[in-house]
C-alpha cells in the first residue's frame, strides 16, 4: 500500500493501473478511522477493483466555530487499517494540496440539503459536494462507498452523481455500531465519560421510534414525539438539533408514512455533535 500526497502523483499511479486493466473502487474518509471506514474500505478493495481510500480534513465543510481544529488526525494508525482492509493507494493531501487559491467554484444542491442538518450547518453540503467532485474527478472510481450513518450526505451525493451524470456510482454501506447501539464516529472519541455512557441513547431513542411505525403508527407527529421523549432522558444530553421521520428519498415528512421511512437525529453533549438514523419499509 502507497501513501500518495499529491493529486498528480496519485493520477499518475491510477492511470497505470488502469492500463493494466484495474478499475477502481473508492472510499473517501476524513481519517480518524474506525470499523465503520474499515467496511467502506473493505468494500472498495473487494468487489474486484484496486482499492483507494482518501484522508482529508476537509475545512469547506466546517463553519467558523466547528470541530475542524479538534477533528483527530491520526495517519498512521489509519494507513494501517487502510492496509488491512485492502486499499492500495491511500490519498492523503494537504489542504494546500486541495485548495491552492481560494475556490471559486461551489458545488450545492438544492431540495435534499436544506432541511435537518443542512438547517443546523448551512454551509457544510456545499463544502462536501465541492470537495466530493474534486476527489471524484481526481480518482476517477467506478464505484464509491460512504456509510449510511451520514444518511443525507448519502442522499445529496446520489442526487449530485444523478444530477451530473458522474462515472462514479454511489454505494451506502449500512452503519457500524459499538455494542451498546451507538453509531461509530470519529467524533466519539471526543466524548467525556459521563456523555458516553449516556451516548447510546440516541439509538435506543430510533430504535423506538423504528418500533412504533414497525407496529403500525404512521403518524409521524407521533413517532418524533416518542423519540424527543426517549432522548430527553439523558441528563447531559442538550436539546436535539432536530428529530425528523421523513420518507427515505425525499427527507421530507409525509402526512402519513408509507413505503421507505427514514428516522433521524442530530444531538449534542458537551461540545461533541452526534448524529444517527435507522430506516425502515412500511408495506
Ligand atoms: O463523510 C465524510 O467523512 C466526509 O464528509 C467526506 C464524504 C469524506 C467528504 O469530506
Amino acid at each position: 500500500m502507497m501513501i500518495v500526497r499529491t493529486i498528480g502523483e496519485l493520477r499518475f499511479a491510477l492511470a497505470k493501473q488502469r492500463a493494466n486493466g484495474w478499475t477502481v473502487g473508492f472510499a473517501p474518509t476524513m481519517g480518524a478511522l474506525h470499523d465503520g471506514h474499515r467496511s467502506l474500505m473493505e468494500a472498495a478493495s473487494w468487489d474486484g477493483c484496486l482499492g483507494v481510500a482518501s484522508i482529508f480534513v476537509n475545512p469547506l465543510q466546517f463553519a467558523a466555530g466547528e470541530d475542524l481544529d479538534s477533528y483527530p488526525r491520526t495517519l498512521d494508525a489509519d494507513a494501517a487499517m487502510a492496509e488491512e482492509a485492502g486499499i492500495s493507494y491511500v490519498f492523503a493531501p494537504s489542504a494546500v494540496e486541495m485548495y491552492p487559491e481560494p475556490s471559486w467554484t461551489t458545488v450545492s444542491l438544492d431540495v435534499v440539503t436544506e432541511p435537518w442538518e443542512g438547517e443546523s450547518r448551512p454551509t457544510h453540503f456545499a463544502g462536501v459536494a465541492t470537495v466530493m467532485t474534486k476527489l471524484l474527478s481526481i480518482v476517477g472510481p467506478c464505484r464509491a462507498y460512504f456509510g449510511e450513518k451520514d444518511y443525507q450526505q448519502l442522499a445529496m451525493l446520489r442526487r449530485m452523481a444523478y444530477d451530473l451524470n458522474l462515472d462514479a456510482e454511489i454505494i451506502g454501506m449500512p452503519t457500524i455500531r459499538e455494542d451498546d447501539g451507538l453509531a461509530m464516529s470519529s467524533r466519539n472519541r471526543r466524548l467525556t465519560p459521563e456523555h458516553r455512557a449516556e451516548a447510546p441513547i440516541v439509538s435506543q431513542a430510533l430504535r423506538l421510534g423504528i418500533a412504533a411505525i414497525d407496529a403500525g403508527e404512521t403518524n409521524p407527529a407521533t413517532v418524533e414525539a416518542l423519540i424527543r421523549d426517549a432522548l430527553s432522558t439523558a441528563p447531559s444530553a442538550d436539546a436535539p438539533d432536530y428529530v425528523a421521520v421523513v420518507d427515505a428519498n425525499s427527507l421530507r415528512t409525509p402526512d402519513h408514512l408509507t413505503g421507505e421511512v427514514r428516522v433521524l437525529t442530530a444531538v449534542r453533549f458537551g461540545d461533541v455533535r452526534l448524529i444517527d438514523n435507522m430506516g425502515t419499509l412500511i408495506s
